[in-house]
């Protein structure tokens, strides 16, 4: 990957068109925050429901400062995880930086620093904002990998960046950070045990404008129906094991039983496994504390159980 395509990017961002992004979390496929038509594109690419906003990806906090009204909460928050996989919702300060449809009309915005070198050179090169969901089609598993967000989204992408397989591989957790409270949206890549040890306890019972909109549809499905929690699978599943001796090792999120690396493989093996065409789709229980509780959320949404 040449400095020449990362600025080819940056240009084909400004030309209103969408670019593959690479990010530590998933891929994501990007569009110019403050231009409504390349936004609109994205939703349309994605088939994307417009009640759902997007996610403003920036240099650093500063940038997302001119964006979001941070409190002192929030700005702990940046302090402490950026660059890298969080994204906080925070008043919308600049309604023009991140348009109206990129918000869905909220008077919140979600920023984030993503952490991977090749997302931020693109963001610099660009010079602004960077709208990016994950670069699958609604509703299916966000890809890890190049050629999985190419065979998603990337026939709608002027260009499209290299950034070799993910390494967290689930998306980045959301906070919200309104009115003084401190809520969990989407369990991800920073656990709740790391946001509480710096902000104190979670508000876990979303309330009004505490609620992330993407959350209400089943999502993150393969094709194959997905059963969590089995020990055992039936005739023509594929079994999705953690830990030693839980069966196929090329079948196993991880042999050693380690959280990270089952983040990092999960989507991966829900695609691989998905393309043998199996009856089904079976996954071991996995732990539910740290990390487990993104790889849990997402088991869940893939088996059809939603919010
Ligand atoms: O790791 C990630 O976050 C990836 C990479 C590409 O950065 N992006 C990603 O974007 O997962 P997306 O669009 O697939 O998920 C964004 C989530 C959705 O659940 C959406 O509803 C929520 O963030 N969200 C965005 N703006 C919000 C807001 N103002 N209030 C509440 N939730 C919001
Ligand atoms: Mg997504």
């Amino acid at each position: 990957m040449t400095v020449a395509a990362i600025e080819r990017a940056g240009q084909a961002l400004r030309d209103g068109r969408l670019v593959i992004l690479p990010t530590e979390t998933v891929y994501g496929l990007a569009a110019d925050a403050a231009n409504p038509e390349a936004v609109a594109a994205i939703f349309e690419a994605k088939g994307r429901p417009r009640f759902n906003p997007l996610i403003a990806h920036v240099a650093d906090a500063a940038a997302a400062e001119r964006l979001a009204v941070f409190d002192d909460r929030a700005r702990r928050l940046a302090d402490a995880f950026w660059p890298g996989p969080l994204t906080i919702v925070a008043p919308a300060r600049d309604r023009e930086a991140v348009c109206d449809l990129a918000r869905a009309g909220l008077d919140s915005v979600a920023v984030r620093a993503p952490g991977h070198a090749r997302a931020r050179a693109v963001i610099e090169a660009f010079g602004g904002a960077v709208v990016a969901p994950s670069a699958n089609r609604s509703g299916r598993p966000s890809p890890t990998t190049f050629e999985d967000a190419m065979e998603e989204t990337g026939a709608f992408a002027a260009e499209a960046v290299d950034g070799g397989p993910c390494a967290v591989g689930v998306e980045s957790t959301v906070v919200s950070v309104l009115d003084g409270r401190v809520s969990l949206l989407r369990p991800g890549a920073v656990t709740a045990e790391e946001l509480e040890a710096l902000v104190g306890p979670l508000d876990r019972a979303a309330g009004e404008g505490h609620r992330s909109p993407g959350r209400l549809a089943l999502h993150y499905a393969p094709d194959a129906p997905v059963r969590i929690n089995v020990t055992e699978a039936n005739e023509g599943e594929i079994l999705l094991g953690f830990g030693p001796g839980a069966g196929d090792p090329r079948w196993s999120l991880s042999p050693e039983g380690d959280l990270r690396q089952a983040a990092a493989r999960l989507f991966r093996l829900l695609r691989e496994a998905d393309r043998e065409r199996p009856v089904g789709i079976a996954v071991v229980p996995i732990p539910a504390q740290g990390l487990g509780e993104a790889i849990n959320d997402r088991l869940k949404r893939a088996a059809g159980f939603v919010g």
